[in-house]
């Protein structure tokens, strides 16, 4: 066993599994590296912070985040550049969004530099996932869950958090066809919508089910309470370019994921010289700039599905074709200049990348 910084425990695995992946047909999140990071919260405290060999968790059957979904996680990115560095991806804002949402659901947080270490250690020691093909990056998995073996209700008195990573290929391998949704809601104002918080994701499958059975890949949420404004897609927050000008909901009310992505391309479109206006966005203006012929594009922005095109929205029964993926000056080029950014290939002319 090794120790590393912030008294990391390092226990390197015998058995390394990446001769045996096919990094040409790298899919989304079902391969994992050899080593995962765990520690645990009890007694009020963390407790010594370890690298293990990637495997199973053991849990008690009465874990508490079985049973009422106390339970968080993130979502980042690593890439490799052309001479062999490893940059990740602003986790300083998903480390701070970790803990807001820890805080939201009432968890342990977990110290910034600690945690940074630990992505940091995690990622050094399965350096050589880390893919390089066209497209592919290291997804990163941080996660939260409460492990109190009570089947009562109350805030757990242990969590374990657990870093895993993933070599992954494209979310979207196609331009994305949504629904605005207009009945099944993700969040209301005062709930969890802003917390990346799991049963977000669980109460999001079934209508997006029926979305899919009409052929849609995705839904855009609305609002709870007048399905009139658009907040955010399923996994990534969405954008549009009307009459030049991009806008995107603005984050004031708790309901929206405070997106990374959306984030960046903000403030990368700020410097361009565009103008940005974050506002309550409504389902009307968008479907009426479709029908005027004024909306130029419209993408998703997230860590998984990086930037994508969205090529139809369907509304109130009627399907809208938007303007051609090609013709869309700004997508197609904040797209490749973000994933130019991860790779070093544009200077970090903001400050966002971590060496590993
Ligand atoms: N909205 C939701 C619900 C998400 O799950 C995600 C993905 O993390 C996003 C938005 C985009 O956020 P980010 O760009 O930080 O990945
Ligand atoms: C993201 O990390 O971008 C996510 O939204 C997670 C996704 C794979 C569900």
């Amino acid at each position: 066993m090794d120790i590393g910084v912030n008294n990391i425990q390092i226990t390197k695995t015998q058995n390394s599994k990446l001769s045996s992946v096919d990094f040409d047909n790298l899919p989304f999140g079902k391969v994992f590296t050899d080593h995962m990071f765990e520690m645990d919260y009890k007694d009020g405290k963390w407790q010594t912070p370890t690298i293990v060999p990637f495997g199973n968790l053991q849990l008690h059957p009465a874990t508490s985040a079985l049973h009422y979904g106390q339970a968080i996680f993130e979502g980042l990115k690593a890439q490799k550049t052309a001479n062999g560095e490893i940059l990740i991806f602003r986790p300083d804002m998903n480390i701070k969004r970790f803990n807001e949402s820890a805080k939201r659901m009432c968890m342990a947080e977990v110290p910034e530099d600690l945690f940074m270490e630990a992505l940091k250690s995690l990622i050094d020691l399965d350096r050589e996932w880390v893919p390089s093909n066209d497209g592919q990056s290291l997804y990163i998995r941080p996660f939260m869950i409460a492990t109190d073996d009570y089947v009562g209700i109350k805030p757990s008195d242990n969590y374990k958090f657990v870093i895993i990573l993933s070599p992954v290929g494209a979310y979207y391998a196609e331009p994305v066809k949504v629904k605005i949704e207009t009945h099944y809601t993700r969040a209301a104002e005062g709930g969890v919508g802003r917390a990346k918080a799991a049963g977000n994701y669980a109460a999001s499958l079934y209508p997006a089910k029926l979305a899919q059975a009409e052929g849609f890949r995705q839904l855009v949420w609305t609002d709870a309470k007048t399905h009139e404004f658009i907040e955010e897609a399923g996994t990534m927050n969405v954008m549009f370019v009307i009459n030049d000008v991009i806008i995107t909901p603005d984050e004031t009310k708790d309901t929206i994921l405070k997106g990374i992505t959306k984030r960046s391309v903000v403030e990368i479109a700020k410097d361009w010289g565009y103008t940005v206006e974050e506002r309550p966005v409504t389902v009307k203006e968008v479907i009426d700039a479709i029908n005027n012929g004024t909306l130029q594009d419209a993408f998703g922005a997230g860590t998984a599905a990086t930037i994508a095109p969205i090529s139809h929205i369907g509304f109130e029964g009627t399907t809208y074709e938007l303007p051609p993926v090609e013709e869309r000056a700004f997508s197609n080029k904040v797209k490749d200049y973000v994933s130019n950014y991860k790779l070093g290939i544009e200077a970090d002319k903001f400050g966002w990348m971590v060496k590993v």
